[in-house]
């Protein structure tokens, strides 16, 4: 299949960047010196406990963010001008200082968290090696549909600013320098999982990523005969932000009264044990947290081994954790995951369970590849029939993750 076949967002990174270096032309006068990507990712499983210590399993998506850039001729002014295609929207950095957090989050607050933490590793000479800039981005990541479109947004800023400059970060340190963008500047308080996935992500590869020790182990999935299907619910409930952050202190307090360190040494029986100093709230998120990690390990194990009914049946226990006991599903996530559940083993699906934060955005589900037409025509049917909403489908492979995919010389 591909994503045109069924109804969803324009796929290809070819095409994506063509439309972009046309609209820099158009407006700039000239082809621009810099063009990189970065893509957004969908977790397959391993949800919330990024920040608990545990393991995540996420692929980056053939989805991206594109950014082109070439140095301001005249500028007397020292600024970068930055603007997105798809918002019609324009800021300016200014390059004289690093910026500070803004008062009130926006778009740019990605950008500008990443130039600060760029900054800041050049040191005192920053303001001399970032030249003036002009930069055009566009993006075909659904936004707020939890596959981490600020996230491809901050290292696709990270990944320009390397190209510029030419200074080159570590991978890791280039993931965690985004990820403080996104905690200063978006004031969200995310995990690691959306900004290494876009900076590791691997063509035919899922990653297992260690969230304790920050390693990667590459899971090879070249199979054509399995799909990775993601579903838009097109919901977006707006409680994100307090939710996520509201989860994190539970699981940090749950773990205090647990008497443990890190999640990573907590078993269900200390759950148990510790049940009477817990909250009926903090032992529920114990038990997500402690029975997810658990579900990833065995997952990465159902992967080698090729065992994708074992996979498929862990994603919805997934589902069903985050739903009844983490408490960051809705109806319409549910929704999606009970219908994929209805057409089944004989329909061609594996499994499905909600992916990224919650409260919204897609699902994810695994689906034979020969029957992936016929399985998006029938929930696309049914999700709309059942909840009066519009959804939409595409299918990715895993992709390969940020990097420069034009520099001309000068
Ligand atoms: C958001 C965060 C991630 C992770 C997921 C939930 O996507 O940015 O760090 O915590 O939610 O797994």
């Amino acid at each position: 299949m591909t994503s045109s076949e069924i109804n969803a967002y324009d796929g290809s990174l070819g095409d994506l960047v063509h439309r972009l270096t046309q609209s820099f032309i158009a407006e700039h006068g000239e082809p621009p010196t810099w063009i990189v990507a970065a893509p957004g990712r969908v977790n397959l499983i391993g949800e919330h406990v990024d920040y608990n210590d545990g393991f995540v399993m996420p692929m980056a998506i053939e989805r991206y963010v594109a950014m082109a850039a070439s140095e301001r001729k005249r500028d007397d002014r020292g600024i970068a001008s930055v603007r997105s295609v798809n918002l019609d929207v324009f800021a300016e950095i200014d390059l004289t200082k690093i910026p500070t957090p803004p008062e009130t989050p926006s778009w740019m607050s990605y950008v500008e968290g990443v130039f600060a933490g760029f900054m800041q590793k050049l040191g005192p000479e920053s303001t001399q090696k970032i030249p003036p800039l002009n930069i055009l981005l566009e993006s075909n990541v659904p936004v707020g549909g939890g596959l981490s479109s600020s996230a491809a947004l901050e290292v696709a800023t990270a990944t320009l600013l390397e190209a510029v400059t030419g200074v080159e970060l570590g991978k890791a340190e280039k993931a965690l320098i985004c990820q403080k963008a996104e905690h200063d500047f978006a004031k969200m308080p995310c995990g690691i999982m959306d900004q290494f996935s876009s900076v590791f992500g691997q063509a035919n590869a899922f990653m297992l990523l260690d969230c304790r020790s920050q390693e990667i182990r590459q899971l090879p999935f070249s199979s054509d005969g399995i799909s990775v299907l993601i579903t838009n619910s097109n919901v977006k409930h707006e409680l994100v932000g307090g939710e996520y952050a509201q989860r994190r202190k539970g699981c940090d307090s749950a773990l205090t009264k647990i008497g443990a360190s890190s999640w990573r040494d907590v078993t269900m029986g200390q759950v148990d044990a510790a049940e009477a100093t817990l909250t009926a709230t903090e032992r529920q998120l114990a038990r997500h947290v402690v029975s997810e990690i658990e579900r990833t390990e065995r997952a990465a194990e159902a992967i080698e081994a090729n065992r994708w009914e074992a996979l498929g049946d862990l994603m919805y226990q997934g589902h069903a954790s985050l739903r009844d006991d983490f408490k960051v599903s809705c109806k319409e996530l549910d929704l999606l995951v009970d219908i994929a559940k209805a057409i089944g083993r004989e329909g061609g699906v594996y499994g499905s369970r909600m992916t990224g934060g919650g409260f919204g955005g897609c699902t994810v589900t695994l689906v034979d590849s020969d029957k992936v037409v016929e399985v998006s025509q029938q929930i696309l049917k049914a999700y709309k029939e059942q909840s009066g909403v519009e959804a939409q489908l595409f299918a990715s492979r895993p992709a390969i993750g940020a990097h420069v995919i034009s520099r001309s010389p000068s």
